[in-house]
Formats: C-alpha cells, structure tokens, sequence
C-alpha cells in the first residue's frame, strides 16, 4: 500500500470515529453517564418478565421472582444522580425534571411502587396477575418517559 493512501484511510478512520461518537459525559461524577447505565439494565432485567407476560417465555417461579427482586434493587439507583448540576449534555432528561422536582419525585414514588407489587406478586404462578403486574410497571416507565425524557435518538 502506498504511504499517501494509508495516511488517507487514517484520516478518514479518525474522522469517522469523531462524527459517530456521542457527546462526552465531562463531569467529574460522570453523573449522566452512570444513570443512563443504571436505566440500561431496567430494560435488560425487565426483559425476561416481558417475555413471560407476553407468553413467549415459560413462567419459572425462582428465575422470575429473581428478576423482580433484581429489578427492584437497580430501580432505586438512578435518582441519586439526578442532582442539582446534573443537567449537562449529553443527557436526555427534560429540563422538567428539575423544574418540576416533586413531580419527578411523585413518578419515581409510582414506579417504585409498582416494582414492590410486582416482587410481591412474582411468586404466583398465575399468569393474568404476572401480566398485569409486568404491564404496570411498564406503564410507571413509560409515563416518566413521557413527561421527563426527551424522544432524541439513541436508545
Ligand atoms: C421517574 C422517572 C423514570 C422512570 C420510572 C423510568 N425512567 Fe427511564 N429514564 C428517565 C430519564 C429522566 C431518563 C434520561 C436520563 C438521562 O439521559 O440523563 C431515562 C432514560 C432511560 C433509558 C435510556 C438510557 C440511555 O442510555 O440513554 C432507558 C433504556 C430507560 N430509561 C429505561 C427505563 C425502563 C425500562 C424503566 C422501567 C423499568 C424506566 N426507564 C423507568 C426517567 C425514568
């Protein structure tokens, strides 16, 4: 290969990598950062309870209420990292979440809510109660979404 051609395939690697990256978390706290990952593993613990609702997934008593349990441990994480100077890119939280602090508080209150029902519920073999307990918990996710996280792409 010749010299200008690697120097051109280089450049172009670097140029490429520089447009595809996100906004970089800077704080110091790597305050977004860290609860964007804790929300990540909502989805990814969540998930197998969806199946199992959905009955696309056989419902397996100790699997399922280890799900729940774990998912109850994460969901009172990702609070703590809303602070006061926690508003920065590349964050997707609306500007509501601090603008209207007890409202957040009140849908944070809801979803916590229905994750204890749903630990509470997840040793009963009885699929309308599994369901009805799974859906509610998604519905907590998502009407916080609505109201506090904006719909900008990327998850
Ligand atoms: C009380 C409000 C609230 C609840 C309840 C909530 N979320 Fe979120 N979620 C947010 C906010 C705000 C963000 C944006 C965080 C940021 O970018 O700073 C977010 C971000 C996310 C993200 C994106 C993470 C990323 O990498 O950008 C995922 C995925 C997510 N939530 C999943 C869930 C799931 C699944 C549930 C329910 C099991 C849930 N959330 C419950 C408020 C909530």
């Amino acid at each position: 290969m010749q010299k200008t051609t690697l120097i051109s395939l280089l450049v172009a690697a670097v140029l490429l990598s520089a447009c595809s990256d996100r906004v970089k978390d800077t704080h110091p706290q790597q305050l977004v950062s860290k609860r964007q990952a804790i929300f990540k593993k909502f989805t990814k613990t969540l998930e197998p309870m969806g199946l199992v609702a959905r009955e696309r997934q056989d419902y397996v008593k100790s699997d399922f209420m280890a799900s729940a349990l774990a998912l109850q441990e994460l969901s009172q994480q990702p609070w703590a990292y809303f602070t006061a100077d926690g508003n920065y890119p590349p964050t997707r939280a609306k500007p509501e979440v601090w603008s209207q602090a007890g409202e957040f508080k009140q849908a944070q209150n809801n979803y916590l809510a229905s994750v204890e029902k749903l630990v509470q519920l997840s040793g009963r073999a009885d699929l309308p109660t599994i369901r009805a307990s799974v859906e509610a918990v998604q519905k907590n996710c998502k009407s916080c979404h609505d109201q506090f996280r904006s719909d900008a792409p990327g998850g």
